[in-house]
């Protein structure tokens, strides 16, 4: 790396060098670039302007300098000092933050193009290899060039005709620029979530029923989240031995956030899955620790809602993706351990309603029998929220933006033969209405 020490760099960075002596584009900057920020600031991805050169670059040094000495980029929610490392935690050491500074601060010079980096070669096609199956919409959605655009669903009907192991999935959204985040979920024979809409075209749900609450304890059968995209995402394989399974008669349903950026696009986003041969020795679940009941009065700055599940059964943790919507604030998952212990595993104190983060943990953690997980979820409802799309109503559970949700997504392993229903059970919900009789 370019710099011996970090208190090194610190020293001689407002000079425009570390101790290799001047810091250059081609030695020290394009490194970073490529590693940290190329994925998304290329051409078609969803960074509005290219990374890859210095004539590309250059004009950008300064505000370079600063989206990444504020945390801003590369996008990242988790609060320092989470007990467990996240294997996707995109953040830049200290060295590489100091490089990026050092550059700006000295005139963002060149430096020699000999002393570049290869260029980054990406990946054409599917990351994960091919795919046994790929799914796609049968008509493109087109994207308006200005405008905000809601939450957008679309149900392949039948998608699966037999019972599924699910191996792998890549969600590959065509239009990249103006696609946010992608989420498929699996809807099983039995559930009535979106019931009421039509397959195989694009709707946002239009009307503001509460009916469509899941029951949490069968939440997976309401709808179970099978892979989210968010940019920057490559591909969701298993490790061998765990897959996702999906019922006979279930139903593929997209829900897309597409983002406007002053040109019109087309977009059939695919989804490719790889089937397992055969059965995994453990079975991978995402589901949700909700909370269905969420009252959010009108202007309220900081409502805090809770809630929260006990393993009844050992598992796995793999990953957490916390979602909320436009008012939401701050997230927090916990875990009490059987033995009382209690650690703060993921905290997001602003949360960023425009990137919906997966949270994946190197190692994934052990959850004995009788381990609860919590989430608390904060929101502002007042009007300072710039988001906040009226702050004089009051807000309830819904699918909309202009609804809310109190989703704390968690990837879980498990034995495959234990029925998901009997894996945990909730606990304790706070809501003021619900304390005493939420407690099963
Ligand atoms: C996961 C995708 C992603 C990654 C990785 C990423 N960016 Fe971005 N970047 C975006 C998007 C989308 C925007 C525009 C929206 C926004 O500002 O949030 C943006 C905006 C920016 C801006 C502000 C442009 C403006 O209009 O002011 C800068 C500067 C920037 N990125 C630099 C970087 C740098 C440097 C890195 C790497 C250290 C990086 N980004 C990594 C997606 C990404």
């Amino acid at each position: 790396m370019v710099a011996k020490s970090v208190v090194c760099v610190f020293a001689l960075s407002l000079a425009g060098t570390v101790s290799g002596g001047t810091v250059t584009f081609h030695k020290d900057v394009e490194p970073v670039l490529q590693k940290h920020c190329q994925t998304c600031h290329r051409p078609g991805e969803v960074g509005p302007m290219p990374l890859l050169t210095y004539a590309e670059a250059r004009p950008w040094a300064k505000s370079i300098k600063q989206a990444t000495a504020t945390g801003r980029m590369p996008p990242w929610g988790a609060a320092q000092g989470a007990p467990h490392a996240f294997g996707n935690d995109p953040r830049l050491s200290q060295d590489e933050l100091a490089v990026l500074r050092a550059w700006a601060d000295g005139g963002a010079p060149e430096g020699n193009p000999k002393d570049a980096p290869k260029p980054k070669q990406w990946v054409e096609g599917w990351d994960m290899g091919e795919p046994d199956r790929v799914f796609q919409p049968s008509s493109p959605y087109k994207v308006p060039a200005k405008g905000t655009v809601e939450y957008t669903y679309y149900i392949i009907p039948n998608a699966f005709k037999a019972d599924t192991w699910v191996k792998g999935v890549e969600i590959r959204p065509e239009a990249r620029r103006v696609v946010h985040h992608v989420i498929a979920y699996v809807r099983s024979p039995k559930s009535s979530w979106l019931k009421d809409y039509p397959a195989h075209t694009y709707f946002v749900p239009d009307h503001r029923s509460r009916e469509e609450k899941p029951r949490e304890e069968k939440a997976h059968e309401w709808r179970e989240f099978l892979v989210g995209y968010a940019p920057g995402y490559r591909s969701s394989v298993w490790q061998s031995g765990r897959a996702k399974f999906v019922a006979a008669g279930s139903d593929l349903v997209y829900e897309i956030h597409f983002t406007t950026n002053g040109t019109e696009f087309e977009d059939k986003t695919l989804v490719g899955m790889q089937f397992a041969k055969e059965p995994p020795a453990e079975r991978v679940m995402t589901n949700a620790v909700m909370n269905p009941r969420i009252t959010i009065p009108p202007g309220a700055d900081d409502h805090k809602e809770e809630a929260a599940i006990e393993m009844l059964q050992p598992a796995k943790l793999v990953a957490l993706n916390p979602h909320m919507h436009l008012r939401g604030k701050a997230f927090e998952y916990r875990l009490t351990y059987p033995d009382g212990r209690q650690e703060t595993i993921l905290s997001v104190p602003k949360y960023d309603f425009n990137w919906q983060l997966n949270y994946e943990f190197s190692k994934p953690l052990e959850l004995p029998k009788g381990t609860k997980i919590e989430c608390t979820a904060w929101w502002d409802n007042s009007p300072n929220n710039p988001y906040n799309p009226d702050p004089k109503v009051e807000v309830k559970w819904g699918d909309q933006s202009w609804d809310e949700m109190m989703a704390g997504f968690f990837e879980m392993a498990f034995d495959r033969n234990v029925d998901p229903s009997t894996l945990y059970r909730y606990v304790r919900r706070n809501t003021p209405q619900q304390s005493a009789s939420a407690v099963r």
